[in-house]
């Protein structure tokens, strides 16, 4: 399984048969002029909420690829308006089987509103099983005890946690977020991308090897095996 990284919260997740794009939002982002959206290819599109800089580039990516967006059910209706149909909705706590593999939907203490200052429902977090491994995106989210859940639904192979602090979880408690969660692996991501999320990547680094696990920051547009 691959992870290539496209900068703030946007990763795609190859599954060796199935692209999974996350939270696309690329060209506004400053860090990430080298991206050329037009090359990237979905199968589905996972949107975790509904605020800007998770969503900028949805609409183009999903018209272009014919990709399928999973989101919150309040959320469609936005994206009807922008002439997307292929839409599958969930809510926090539902499991669903594509054909790719399964996503549970999850908790994440956070707010969320569209760009038109429509209602953006609740955040999501994600727990997808694919290709025989596991992961948990746990979208923009402080860190919760309901992440202490996740091991009885799950045994990660992975998970991809925000660590630039101000409007999500810091390093330090996203690798309390990992231990909750059961994962030694982590792609660190939300940081960098603006001034009051920069981030000192060896310091956050260090909160995670003190606990024993692995924190991965992939250049934007490098490929992680994972
Ligand atoms: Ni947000
Ligand atoms: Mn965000």
């Amino acid at each position: 399984m691959q992870l290539t990284f496209f900068g703030h919260a946007c990763f795609l997740v190859d599954t060796g048969s199935h692209k999974l794009l996350f939270d696309p939002f690329i060209s506004p982002n400053e860090l990430a002029k080298h991206i050329k959206i037009d090359n990237i290819e979905a199968d589905f599109i996972l949107l975790s909420h509904a605020h800007g800089d998770h969503l900028a580039n949805l609409i183009p990516i999903a018209k272009r690829t014919g990709a399928k967006v999973i989101c919150a059910p309040d959320i469609s209706g936005w994206l009807a308006k922008n002439g997307l149909s292929n839409v599958h909705v969930m809510n926090i706590g539902g499991a669903f089987d594509f054909d790719f593999g399964k996503v549970k939907c999850t908790v994440a203490h956070h707010s969320s509103m569209l760009p038109d200052g429509s209602y953006g429902a609740n955040p999501m977090g994600f727990i997808v099983y694919a290709a025989g491994k596991s992961f948990y995106y746990s979208g923009d989210t402080g860190l919760t005890l309901d992440m202490q859940l996740i091991p009885k639904w799950a045994k990660l192979d992975f998970a991809v946690l925000p660590i630039g602090d101000n409007f999500t979880m810091g390093a330090e408690d996203a690798a309390l977020a990992a231990t909750f969660a059961g994962a030694t692996k982590v792609i660190g991501v939300h940081y960098d991308t603006f001034g009051w999320i920069k981030i000192d990547k060896a310091a956050a680094t260090k909160a995670f090897t003190d606990k024993g696990i692995e924190l991965l920051l992939p250049d934007i547009g490098e490929t992680v095996e994972v």
